[in-house]
């Protein structure tokens, strides 16, 4: 099988294996992002893992493109990156251990697919410990099919999640590829780079409960991630992902206007390129909060490294464009977007070359000893330099890290739940509060356009027990009297106890009976739709209230301008 032919084939394999394709998920997190970037493919699929009916079925597949910051130090290795994509297959309570692992087997060693010899292919598993037992069946089944090393090894490495503090969780088998040309080692040690994990098959069972216990999951489910790129790398026969034809021609491009051949900084600015390339396609603009505080500090380290590599002139806009066409086939989205990209890229390229020298003078006066957090939120807040980069150029001297998160949240409200990493998506939380809020978030999208226009498209939305938080296209304050409109038109329909129907349907069927919905978005084949009477219909993965009457009384307590024609309202039940 050639690279090329990855993506295609592994959605082949699991389609033959009664699987249906999903979505590939925008990498933000919508509906509720208490994470800023979706890290793996089970991340939009996190209330279908506790249980709720998903309208494709129970066996999964997709593609999901992912970005994880967790492992920014990591990169410039051969195997780590920021943005990389995520091979998945799911079972939602369906098949479990025996049939996961099986499948797995068959797509890594069979002709027909990746053909990786069985002498080159390790894999480690649970070893067991206070909260769950060794993982014997995944142990019995790897050597049913010929696995000759199997190591169990310990929690850090052979459990996967919650990735937030508490959620769907359980032991997993990581498998490994001995991916260099000399001899495989009788051993498998998972410590020798040379052994490279491919995929990752994870047996959820447990809920970790707040109070840290780890329930058994009412369905038990299967989470499967294969790295793409590492895989590609393979298949390629080349013995790092940079040497691959996903990165050539990028890396060949940043050679192309350097005067050093320092590979790990090469690597850097190839990979933050990259992703800043993603998320910029997501319409993300670079910014000291959030979405755009992370963007930001990709293309400034990109550019960092640039520099140490002796780029003189402004570049990231020439990378960007070569990372453009070398995706654009699988992600036309970048192409489409290609001009805004481009030109946001460089304006932040401009913006940081305006006050790095000036932020350079400031650091000079302040490194005489170690850098306090206050020192180093004002380089960034003022000057718009990286953490990561005033470590670097602190060197041995040191910087208070930690006092410099203690600032970053202060001063901007970050949310400690999103520099964690935690993940959430559909709604983590289904709380009878949340999911009441949930339900009255569709009545106050349909009367935000009811009384304000059609323009009021939605821009995001949070939802945690207390209030409900949506975004929508708007370009100014509402009047007193437009928000007594929207929360009358909102309470009539709570008192005349309207009930909320799900349907699932197709795509076009769901188009065709008027649901909103973004159809610019590859939606599975199969959606949900509710409707609220005559006044509210979308598509939604739930879950919702039965009946309006649940709801109480709707009040927006604030609202606010969240960036260039777009508006955040808050919501409470009373
Ligand atoms: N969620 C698991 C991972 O991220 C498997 O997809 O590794």
């Amino acid at each position: 099988m050639e690279a090329k032919d990855l993506r295609k084939k592994f959605i082949e394999f699991f389609i033959s294996k009664d699987h249906k394709e999903i979505l590939n998920s925008s990498l933000i997190p919508e509906n509720d992002p208490t994470v800023l970037f979706t890290t793996a493919g089970m991340h939009p699929l996190v209330p279908y893992l506790l249980g709720q009916e998903h309208p494709s079925g129970e066996k999964l597949v997709n593609i999901q493109k992912c970005l994880r910051t967790g492992d920014i130090e990591e990169v410039g290795d051969d195997i780590h990156l920021t943005y990389f994509n995520m091979l998945g297959n799911w079972s939602l309570g369906d098949y479990w251990k025996k049939e996961a692992i099986e499948m797995s087997f068959e797509f890594l060693t069979s002709k027909k697919y990746l053909n990786f010899p069985v002498e080159k292919l390790a894999v480690s598993v649970f070893a067991g410990n206070k909260d769950a037992p060794k993982d014997s069946e995944s142990i019995k089944t790897w050597k049913s099919l010929g696995i000759k090393r199997i190591e169990p090894l310990g929690k850090k490495d052979n459990w996967w999640g919650p990735a937030g503090e508490t959620g769907p969780c359980g032991p997993d088998s990581e498998i490994f590829y001995w991916n260099s040309s000399e001899e495989v080692p009788k051993e498998f040690n998972p410590n020798d780079s040379r052994w490279v994990e491919v995929w990752n098959d994870v047996f959820m069972e447990y809920n970790k409960t707040p109070s840290g216990k780890y329930e058994p999951l009412k369905q038990k489910n299967v989470d499967t991630g294969m790295g793409y790129e590492r895989v590609y790398s393979i298949l390629e026969g080349v013995e790092n992902i940079y040497q691959s034809s996903l990165f050539t021609p990028i890396v060949e491009k940043i050679l192309e206007l350097s005067t050093s051949e320092d590979e790990k900084s090469l690597r850097i600015v190839a990979d933050h390129l990259r992703s800043a390339v993603f998320v910029l396609a997501e319409k993300i603009i670079p910014s000291n909060l959030e979405q755009g505080y992370v963007l930001r500090r990709l293309i400034r380290l990109a550019i960092r490294r640039g520099k140490l590599i002796g780029i003189e002139d402004n570049f990231t806009s020439k990378i960007a464009r070569v990372i453009i066409d070398v995706s654009k086939k699988d992600y036309p989205h970048l192409d489409k977007n290609s001009s805004f990209i481009i030109s946001e890229i460089d304006k932040e390229e401009k913006k940081f070359e305006r006050t790095l020298e000036k932020g350079m003078r400031v650091f000079e006066k302040i490194s005489g000893k170690k850098i306090s957090g206050k020192s180093a939120f004002l380089l960034f807040q003022s000057y718009g330099f990286p953490i990561e980069m005033t470590v670097e150029l602190a060197s041995e001297k040191g910087v208070d890290v930690k006092g410099y998160y203690k600032e970053l949240e202060k001063h901007q409200k970050l949310s400690r739940t999103a520099t964690k990493g935690k993940f959430a998506s559909g709604l983590a939380d289904q709380s009878e509060n949340t999911i009441k809020l949930h339900t009255a978030a569709h009545l106050l999208h349909s009367a935000l356009i009811k009384v304000l226009g059609s323009s009021c498209e939605q821009k995001g939305s949070n939802i945690n027990p207390e209030r409900l938080r949506f975004d929508f296209s708007f370009d100014r304050k509402l009047e007193e009297k437009e928000v007594r409109e929207v929360e009358d038109l909102v309470n009539e329909q709570i008192k005349k106890s309207v009930k909320v129907i799900k349907k699932e349907m197709s795509v076009d069927e769901a188009k065709k009976s008027g649901a909103m919905g973004e159809f610019s978005h590859k939606y599975g084949n199969k959606v949900f739709v509710y409707s609220i009477g005559k006044f509210s219909k979308e598509i939604c993965s739930g879950p919702h209230v039965e009946n309006t009457s649940k709801l109480g009384k709707l009040k927006i307590v604030k609202q606010k301008s969240v960036g260039a024609g777009v508006r955040r309202i808050k919501a409470v039940l009373e």
